[in-house]
């Protein structure tokens, strides 16, 4: 059998959600992650430092093993220095969301004006505080993220000692972006490494497989598997992976996000070593991830198998991407 063992994966942006979601689905990221960056989109979002505490506190509550930190974001605001002075202990990083744009949006920045932003990013810059952006105008939905291109040259240009990262990156502009500035790194998701707009609506609509942003057009999806596969120095794996109720997705206005949480790995497998790039992998899941953010997870190791796997119809009415479906990589041992 061919294996394949990771060390210390890391999950670079994940929704946890809170109460019963939370206990339902904390416990598979920490089965097989290291560590996972925990989104604040909550309901009210996380912008206080003791709130960042309190759910950081139910996270680890829900998780029954203790080799996993989640490491905590807060919901970007204008804040003042003397808040961030004394939040910064508290969190990895600051979770910018455009209002509205996706789930549980509604309180993000409304307005890009720079001189607006200028007293909170510099103190970012300042404390070394890194900027997570989901980066889409609320132009049309293809065009989203090319169309926000303009954004982050002006964040990078005018913060260049802040660390910015273009979250679940999927298109050609924004991985050509990853080179013209030494401030910008992305995240890329796994379900960006393997759809297009095609598989979510060009035959039956997929509910499951509908996310923001949106999956976009072939070319998009070789630029990023191009940069994913040589885990390109300043690209790291996050799943954005986005529990909702089985009922929220199959529904008249379905809500946006796939739940990929307890497959990940697995599909990592199966892209990596489909393109002959399994010893990338380990930079991509996990090392480019320490040497940006600057941390040092728990231990753990996971060694995966080549062998059918039946992904699960649904997680205690969560429904995975790939549900009832046969992947070719399953996780083996877990230490
Ligand atoms: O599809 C998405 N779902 N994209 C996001 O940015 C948010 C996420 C969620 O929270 O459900
Ligand atoms: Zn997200």
């Amino acid at each position: 059998m061919k294996t394949h063992t990771l060390l210390m994966p890391l999950d670079m942006h994940l929704h946890l959600r809170d109460a019963v979601m939370l206990e339902n689905v904390a416990p598979l990221s920490a089965y097989s992650f290291s560590g996972a960056l925990v989104m604040p989109n909550l309901v009210p979002p996380i912008s206080n430092a003791a709130e960042v505490v309190a759910y950081k506190e139910r996270v680890l509550a829900a998780v029954p093993n203790d080799n996993f930190e989640p490491y905590m974001t807060l919901f970007y605001k204008n804040y003042d220095k003397t808040f961030l002075e004394s939040v910064a202990d508290e969190i990895l990083a600051i979770k910018l969301y455009p209002a509205g744009i996706t789930t549980n949006s509604e309180g993000g920045v409304s307005s890009f004006d720079i001189d607006e932003m200028r007293p909170t990013l510099q103190v970012m810059s300042d404390l070394q505080i890194p900027l997570c952006v989901h980066g889409e105008t609320d132009g049309f939905v293809m065009d989203r993220e090319a169309e926000f291109m303009s954004i982050y040259e002006l964040l990078a240009t005018n913060f260049p000692k802040l660390k910015i990262i273009m979250e679940h990156i999927t298109t050609k502009a924004a991985v050509d972006m990853l080179d013209k500035y030494d401030n910008l790194y992305a995240t890329i998701t796994v379900h960006h490494l393997l759809l297009t707009l095609d598989d979510v609506v060009g035959g039956m609509m997929q509910p499951h497989l509908f996310c923001k942003p949106i999956a976009k057009r072939p070319e998009d999806l070789d630029a990023l598997l191009c940069v994913a596969l040589e885990a390109h120095p300043k690209v790291m794996f996050g799943s954005d992976s986005a529990p909702h109720p089985q009922h929220a997705k199959e529904s008249c206005g379905c809500a946006a996000g796939i739940f990929t949480a307890p497959i990940a790995l697995q599909l990592l497998c199966e892209i990596f070593e489909q393109f002959n790039k399994l010893e990338n992998l380990q930079d991509f899941v996990s090392d480019n991830a320490q040497r940006i953010y600057g941390i040092c997870p728990e231990f753990k190791e996971v060694t995966l198998e080549k062998r059918p796997f039946a992904v699960p119809e649904n997680y205690n009415g969560v429904v995975p991407m790939y549900a009832g479906e046969t992947i070719s990589w399953a996780i083996e041992t877990v230490d």
